[in-house]
């Protein structure tokens, strides 16, 4: 594994002069202000598109802003994976052409009615036999569905952990597969490594223990859906190029001697949309190395939080050019709770006062989905770069 702690390179134009800026000191912002560059979500599902050897389900949860949503379909996304009807309903109701994939294991009887009946939805996941009997009672014994079994995997690497709450066992998972066959049109199998899995070896091992499975349930399997988990670069770590993840994956499959047939999926989020949006904040307040912002932990910064991820970050001076020395700063946010406060460090100029802004990259992924109205914050102005992070212009609209 070649992960190295350093300040990478992010796939954000943080130079001068850069369209953010010229929209900050135009509106002179008091509520943060995220920034859409769609164009860069463009590109990032088009490069993985051609990259992947199979298809790829872009993972809504990570981001079901509409206009992202749309920018990756200009990419080439066409399947989705959706964990909740409400998101069912989303992607039916803008693409609906697109096939909808839901990968949620536990779901709501009525979630599984409305999916298959109004919404077309033939792909379920599922890790236990309970579930396979929901699915099968909700869709009215069905003869077309496709059913991809879970497979648990012991934690792991990666950053966000996603083992031990869904996922079957070795030994359960191939009785699952075998059951699943029995009433479905098509098996699969799928497992996640966790969330900015920076190490390419926990796919091969995943796929090994897939193998087992496979081998001792002795279905012909229809798919193989290696996840999501593909990592993206902050200012902390460089993660290795996504060929390294593709070479373990395609080294892992060739070791389960799958059927001619059997087709690949992967589900990434974060990959395909972590570069997309930025965040403005303004500062509030200073003391210290500690500045105050508007927006924070129960907003579009979860995960600088708890799970302390650090993001690329650069001031915009209310009064022209940062002149300081660089030092790291940390942030509190708006709300009145002690927890919304986030480590980072934010590595800014030392002459940050107040009333200068601060914009945040890589913000993309598990942002403004995660945040809430928490203390009466939360509302946000969206802007969107017309040409991305080249672009220069901008047209915007605030929500809450
Ligand atoms: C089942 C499933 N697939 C895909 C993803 C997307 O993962 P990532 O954003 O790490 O690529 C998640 C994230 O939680 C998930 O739970």
């Amino acid at each position: 594994m070649t992960v190295s702690r350093c300040h990478a390179r992010v796939p954000i134009a943080f130079g001068r002069p850069s369209p953010v800026d010229a929209v900050v000191l135009a509106r002179r912002p008091e509520l943060p202000l995220l920034c859409l560059r769609p164009a860069v979500a463009t590109a990032e599902a088009a490069r993985f598109v051609a990259a992947f050897p199979g298809e790829v389900l872009y993972a809504v949860k990570c981001n079901p802003d509409e206009a992202v949503l749309r920018a990756l379909a200009v990419g080439g996304i066409t399947h989705f994976d959706v964990a909740s009807i409400n998101e069912v309903r989303l992607v039916h109701r803008l693409f609906p052409a697109a096939r909808l994939h839901f990968m949620h294991p536990v779901k709501a009887r009525s979630a599984i009615r409305e999916a298959y009946f109004d919404h077309g939805v033939r792909d379920f996941v599922l890790d236990g036999e309970a579930e396979l009997a929901k699915i099968v009672a909700e869709t009215a014994a069905a003869r077309d569905l496709r059913l991809i079994v879970r497979l648990g995997l012991a934690k792991g690497g990666a950053r966000l952990d996603l083992s031990g709450k869904f996922g079957a066992g070795v030994e359960a998972a191939g009785e699952l597969l075998r059951s699943s066959a029995k009433c479905a049109a098509t098996v699969g199998l799928t497992f996640h490594v966790g969330s900015q899995c920076c190490d390419p070896s926990a796919w091969e091992r995943a796929l090994d223990q897939a193998g087992a499975v496979v081998r001792a349930a002795a279905v012909g399997l229809d798919v193989l859906d290696v996840g999501g988990g593909f990592p993206v670069p902050y200012p902390d770590v460089r993660p290795p190029p996504l060929d390294a993840f593709l070479g373990a994956i395609a080294r892992g499959v060739s070791r389960m001697d799958l059927p001619g047939g059997c087709a690949l999926w992967c589900e990434p989020g974060r990959a395909l949309v972590a570069g997309c949006q930025s965040l403005v904040v303004q500062v509030q307040a200073r003391r210290g190395d500690t500045l105050y912002v508007n927006d924070g932990v129960y907003g579009t910064l979860s995960d600088a939080g708890v799970l302390g991820f650090r993001y690329p970050c650069r001031l915009i001076k209310a009064t022209g050019q940062g002149v300081g020395r660089m030092r790291p700063f940390d942030l509190y946010g708006p709300t009145c709770d002690t927890l919304d406060h986030m480590q980072g460090p934010f590595v800014l100029p030392d002459d940050v006062a107040e009333g200068d802004w601060i914009e945040i990259g890589q913000i993309g992924a598990y942002g403004s989905c995660l945040g809430t109205g928490f203390n009466g914050f939360g509302e946000v102005i969206r802007v969107e770069l017309a040409k991305a992070a080249g672009g220069n212009s901008a047209s915007g609209r605030k929500a809450a």
